[in-house]
């Protein structure tokens, strides 16, 4: 049943009504009468098929398109749904049905879809899902935690105890503060904490609160909604928080975030809501926060530059990483990590080794920029060392001559390695001119006016074990 209202138009206002309509279809349409004959088609059915209209208006269907079938329609009245055509290269897809009036079969219609479009739309959104895909993967490697608690290197005397209370931390979903100078490892611990957590397989996303110009934090924190700036993106834009729902959210450097914002955070902690930019509702959101800084938020607080309520509902679990030099029990074995990486990765047969003297001057050192600054220079030396001996000349420059920041306690120290160099080298020494039987190790300790007894303890105190 058709429903039309042309009743006020002329006969010829009518017809030009339906030409028009079907110039503006975009499926090709092709009438013929109970004869066979093609009587209309539509300029889309010429572009689909390539046929013209002095080619086939006019004349029999089959003698222009052989293999139709809207002959078949014709004669039985029933309809066609779905039928694939191909002539030529072209490829369409037909549906046919008869044209009737007052219970008889006077013609039938074909309407039909080119497929060169819809392949070409099909291949394209293949290609699509394939980016998505890469785009998710390269996502998902972006927004993974690398470290564990296990990566972290720390004596019992030294950072053990934090660690301790890492692991602690990573089985509650309660936030967390961290505190510790530069290059500390905090966001090793943030790592750490949330690869511990049931939240190892969601997101872990690292802000830099201070990195962001002020401006932008707030819709790159929490997003916006299309339309609310000009510059913004259709179909709003995803925030950090979303982007790590369900997973962890870092915000290193949390005592540069403004006042305004700080209310704004302290709603999600409370409220595990948030408003996109420019959004009138809130969205529900679980994401574990773990906080960083290396200011004294306490200071702030007085200053009036860090909300006290915030600072209470960050610091429910407080993790306080020492500075290196308040722990350099940890020195010796931080910089065997950082050789025993060189040595998995070096090229060459070499195998790097820190030479005594080199590490007394380490451990003397301040180490200002922490276990970022030691990783930094264990880096350099290895890359100025020729040999596997990594001396103290290997250093960088400021840990020679005047620059180097060594207190008086240390320089004992530095003496005491010295010593021990001189008569590691010389043990070596004699030990390979005598051999390594048991009577040439009683000539060696004689040339060298100690004991046999003696000289195996030396040997066992440095590891010259190839005598
Ligand atoms: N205890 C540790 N064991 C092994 N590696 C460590 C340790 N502490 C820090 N590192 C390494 O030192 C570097 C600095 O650590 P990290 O980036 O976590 O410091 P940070 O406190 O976040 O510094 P910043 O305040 O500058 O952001 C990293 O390469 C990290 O892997
Ligand atoms: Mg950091």
């Amino acid at each position: 049943m058709l429903y039309e209202n042309f009743k006020e138009f002329s006969l010829e206002d009518q017809l030009d009504w339906f030409k028009a309509t079907l110039h503006s279809i975009h499926d090709g349409v092709l009438v013929i009468d109970s004869k066979e004959i093609v009587k209309l088609i539509n300029p889309e059915y010429s572009r689909i098929t390539g046929v013209q209209p002095n080619e086939i208006i006019g004349k029999p269907l089959r003698l222009v398109r052989p293999k139709a079938q809207l002959i078949e329609t014709l004669k039985d009245g029933k309809e066609r749904i779905g039928v694939y055509r191909k002539e030529g290269s072209v490829e369409y897809v037909v549906d046919m049905a008869p044209i009737i009036l007052n219970n008889e079969i006077i013609g039938a219609v074909s309407i039909c879809k080119g497929l060169t479009e819809v392949h070409k739309l099909s291949k394209e959104l293949e290609k699509n899902k394939q980016k998505l895909t890469q785009l998710k993967e390269r996502m998902d490697i972006l927004y993974q935690a690398k470290y564990t608690f296990d990566q972290i290197i720390g004596s019992e005397s030294g950072l053990k105890g934090v660690v301790h209370l890492g692991r602690k931390a990573a089985e509650s979903n309660l936030p967390v503060l961290i505190i510790g100078e530069s290059g500390t490892g905090k966001e090793l611990f943030a790592q750490a904490i949330h690869n511990a957590s049931s939240r190892a397989e969601k997101p872990f996303i690292p802000v830099n609160c201070a990195s962001i110009p002020e401006s932008l934090i707030e819709s790159e924190l929490f997003g916006y909604t299309e339309g609310t700036f000009t510059s913004a993106k259709k179909g709003g834009k995803l925030g950090l928080f979303e982007i790590a729902n369900s997973g962890t959210i870092f915000l290193d450097e949390i005592g540069e975030l403004s006042y305004d914002l700080q209310a704004k955070l302290l709603r999600v902690l409370q409220e595990k809501t948030l408003r996109r930019v420019g959004e009138a509702g809130e969205r529900q959101i679980d994401v574990r926060v773990i906080a960083a800084t290396n200011r004294d938020l306490k200071q702030l607080i007085e200053k009036k530059r860090f909300r006290e309520d915030l600072y209470f509902r960050l610091n429910v679990l407080h993790l306080d990483i020492p500075p290196l030099r308040k722990r350099k029990q940890d020195i010796p074995d931080i910089i065997d990590l950082i050789l025993h990486k060189h040595n998995l990765h070096s090229e060459s047969e070499r195998y790097y080794r820190l030479h005594q003297s080199t590490l007394a001057i380490l451990k003397a050192y301040d180490w200002i920029g922490n276990v970022r600054e030691l990783k930094n220079t264990i880096d350099y030396a290895v890359c100025m060392a020729d040999e596997r001996d990594i001396l103290p000349e290997h250093l960088p420059s400021s840990f020679h001559g005047e620059n180097i920041s060594i207190s008086k306690k240390n320089s004992n120290y530095l003496l005491k390695a010295a010593v021990e160099e001189t008569e590691k080298n010389i043990i070596t020494d004699v030990l390979q001119k005598h051999g390594s039987e048991l009577e040439d190790k009683k000539k060696a300790a004689k040339e060298l006016g100690v004991s046999l007894a003696t000289l195996y303890n030396k040997m066992k105190k440095y590891q010259l074990y190839d005598f």
